[in-house]
């Protein structure tokens, strides 16, 4: 057994900022994190902890930095990772015409197998140590994926798209083959080390009744699997639900039909939602994944997050890679904080930190391993750079607190302000290094 001490500031949430206020975050100016075999001791200010602290212990100092723990990225997709920032179109034309087509290379091993590397580098790059992942309609696509995973024992969920109609030949399955592959999937990969599986029909659009009806039954049988899907993104989309389904009282309603609604259930984007949604996503208590570069970058619109908080939904950001232009989940910060001032909604420094770790966490129902420093979770953290422009410096020293520190780092911070990035203690990636 080895104790390793890191030691620095350290900020992280307990609760959600906008329900507890200051009391739902902790910072420690001068804090140690203690981490045994990968597994958070305690984490607190260095002068109550140093007394325990065996003389052997290893010190690792984080100098003017901010220790956090790894984002969550609750919704994006490795096989979109080279179409990222294709220019022009919105929802329906941009999945014809730009994903579609690269997804179709993900029938090949090799080639996925170098894409879940890349994407996975550019993850770590990033500060993103979890992340809630869309493969391709191959099963071959999840395989290399969770393999790579695996490989720097990262808390992943990923799943195999579903798609058997409104979907170019080599790109759909069967609702048979669909439910055979998921379930064999499933029963290789879902609570293999830190590795979850999420059931993951791509949205209404592309799923014939009988699919539909066999992921409730996946659902039904593997009570502890994720499940994930896209719900009212864009208007055209909307549209065409009700097209499909004229006898669902909505969107969700589709969803729910089939049984798809649950704590382990992730909806991304819900920008067109209705009261009555609203309200049944908090009665079946599932999440949603807000995406606001995505929203922004393929013209989507703007999501209410105050609705989501009057309801009481739970809400985590997702990048949402390649509707999204950014793995960064610091620029992803950026335009959720700029998307609801638009609408009138004031997001602090301490519940955007929130919602990219601690509530991602949450609305992935995997909080008792991962999101914060309380003992006994996996040690994932990442370290910001308090110098990575001149820029960022140059307004630093126009700060006097910690929260104003952060904020300067979420608006004005990417890759460039990630350090270092940690999985279960081990330093996977620096910036030092390259
Ligand atoms: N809706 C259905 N498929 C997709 C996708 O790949 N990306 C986004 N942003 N929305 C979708
Ligand atoms: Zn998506």
């Amino acid at each position: 057994m080895t104790l390793t001490a890191h030691q620095g500031e350290i900020l992280h949430c307990l609760e959600d900022p906008s329900l507890h206020g200051d009391a739902a975050w902790e910072y420690f100016e001068k804090g140690l994190l203690l981490i045994e075999d990968g597994y958070i001791v305690s984490c607190g200010a260095e002068d109550d902890l140093s007394e325990q602290l065996p003389q052997d212990v290893q010190i690792i100092k984080h100098e003017h930095g901010l220790i956090l723990p790894g984002f969550i990225d609750m919704h994006i997709h490795y096989p979109q990772t080279e179409i990222i920032a294709s220019y022009g179109a919105r929802l329906i034309e941009w999945l014809e015409k730009y994903t579609f087509p690269v997804e179709m290379a993900f029938a090949d091993p090799e080639k996925a197998g170098s894409m879940a590397e890349f994407f996975i580098r550019e993850l770590l790059k990033n500060g993103t140590t979890s992340a809630m992942v869309f493969a391709t309609v191959h099963p071959q696509s999840v395989d290399v994926f969770f393999a790579e995973a695996s490989r720097l024992n990262m808390r992943m969920v990923c799943g195999k798209v579903m798609m058997d109609r409104n979907a170019p030949e080599g790109l759909t399955d069967t609702a048979l083959t669909g439910y055979e592959e998921s379930r064999d999937l499933i029963g290789k990969w879902h609570g293999k080390g830190r590795l979850g599986y999420a059931v993951t029909p791509r949205f209404a659009i592309t799923s014939t009744p009988e699919q539909l009806a066999s992921v409730g039954r996946l659902l039904s049988e593997f009570t502890d699997i994720h499940f994930q899907t896209h719900l009212a993104e864009n208007p055209e989309e909307c549209d065409l639900v009700s097209e499909f389904f004229p006898d669902c009282r909505d969107y969700l309603d589709v969803y729910d039909r089939y049984s798809m609604l649950g704590r382990r259930s992730v909806f991304a984007h819900g920008i067109h939602l209705c009261d009555r949604e609203w309200k049944r996503l908090k009665e079946t208590d599932s999440g949603i994944a807000y995406c606001p570069a995505s929203n922004l970058f393929i013209g989507s619109g703007m999501f209410n997050l105050e609705k989501a908080d009057l309801h009481g939904v739970r809400v985590g950001l997702g990048t949402d890679v390649a509707g999204g232009d950014s793995f960064s989940m610091l620029r992803t910060v950026n335009q959720a904080y700029k998307v609801q001032q638009l609408q009138q909604y004031n997001l602090s420094p301490e519940r955007l930190l929130y919602m990219s770790t601690l509530g991602g966490a949450r609305a992935l129902d995997l909080d008792r391993y991962i999101g914060n420093f309380e003992t006994g979770k996996e040690a994932d953290f990442v370290v910001l750079d308090y110098a990575p422009t001149d820029l960022i410096s140059l307004r630093l020293q126009n700060t006097s607190s910690v929260m104003e520190r952060l904020f300067v780092l979420q608006m004005l911070g990417d890759d460039r302000a990630i350090r270092e990035t940690r999985i279960m203690g081990n330093r996977v990636y620096a910036k030092d290094a390259r």
